[in-house]
């Protein structure tokens, strides 16, 4: 696990960017693994501007987003399907047809998740997934407790989540209260692991994911088990660590 603390959250999404600019480059049928919340928005800035720019091409590449709020129509403003092509999908050359975000109106909820797992195995698994990680640290909804191994399904969200995500909503009432989530061991499936953080708000959860010992309570420690996992922190998100940690890639894992 290589962990690299950026000063600002600026330099943290342009990082982040490039290690993903990087996959899409060295293979451009690549299969990534999307991140919804605030923290991966400048990251998909830097890639609309690469890809605008610099011709980063996404023509051929498939995504498949971690998660979505149960009962949340497409076009709802707060659903991740509204937020994936508002921030990211309208403005690169991702062919639609390619873009996969879980169903939150799906009216067989188990069946779906089965044909969203079996999805991400026919497009030949994720070559890097992108992450972002809660307060209370947990990677997309898989909220503390949850299995270790678990693969996509529903889960009840924590209310300090509901309470992380009212910000978005005119009242906590309206914040959903279930969503569908890929598992932990869905997310361990994938080839490479970009685990996002930033800000004070992520401090304590950052501590315990680098340093503390691997446990569900804590979804994102089972990083630590991961053969290719690369964490980018701002600087504020790393005021807890008590190791020293570079501000730039050793290696460069991610390829
Ligand atoms: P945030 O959410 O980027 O909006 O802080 C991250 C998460 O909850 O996984």
């Amino acid at each position: 696990m290589e962990v690299i603390i950026k000063e600002t959250p600026e330099q943290m999404a342009r990082l982040g960017a490039e290690l993903i600019a990087e996959v899409v480059r060295r293979k451009p049928k690549c299969v990534l693994g999307l991140a919804t919340g605030s923290t991966p928005v400048s990251t998909y800035r830097e890639l609309i501007r690469m890809h605008k720019n610099e011709g980063l091409d996404f023509s051929r590449a498939t995504t498949f987003n971690l998660d979505e709020y149960v009962g949340l129509a497409h076009e709802h403003d707060q659903s991740y399907h509204f937020f994936m092509w508002e921030n990211l999908f309208k403005q690169i050359n991702v062919n639609p047809k390619n873009v996969h975000v879980p169903d939150g109106m799906a009216k067989d909820i188990p069946a779906f998740c089965r044909w969203y797992e079996e999805q991400i195995v026919k497009a030949g698994g994720i070559d890097l997934q992108l992450l972002g990680i809660g307060s209370n640290g947990h990677i997309a909804f898989n909220e503390p407790g949850s299995s270790l191994g678990s693969r996509t399904r529903v889960k009840t969200l924590d209310e300090r989540t509901r309470a992380d995500n009212a910000r978005f909503f005119k009242s906590m009432n309206e914040v959903p209260k279930y969503a569908i989530t890929m598992g932990i061991g869905t997310i361990m499936d994938a080839r490479q692991l970009l685990l996002l953080a930033s800000g004070a708000g992520k401090a304590e959860a950052i501590q315990k994911t680098c340093e503390g010992p691997i446990t569900a309570m804590v979804p994102a420690t089972i990083v630590q088990l991961h053969p290719k996992a690369v964490i980018v922190t701002d600087k504020a998100a790393a005021v807890k660590l008590t190791r020293e940690y570079p501000a730039e890639p050793r290696v460069l894992v991610l390829q």
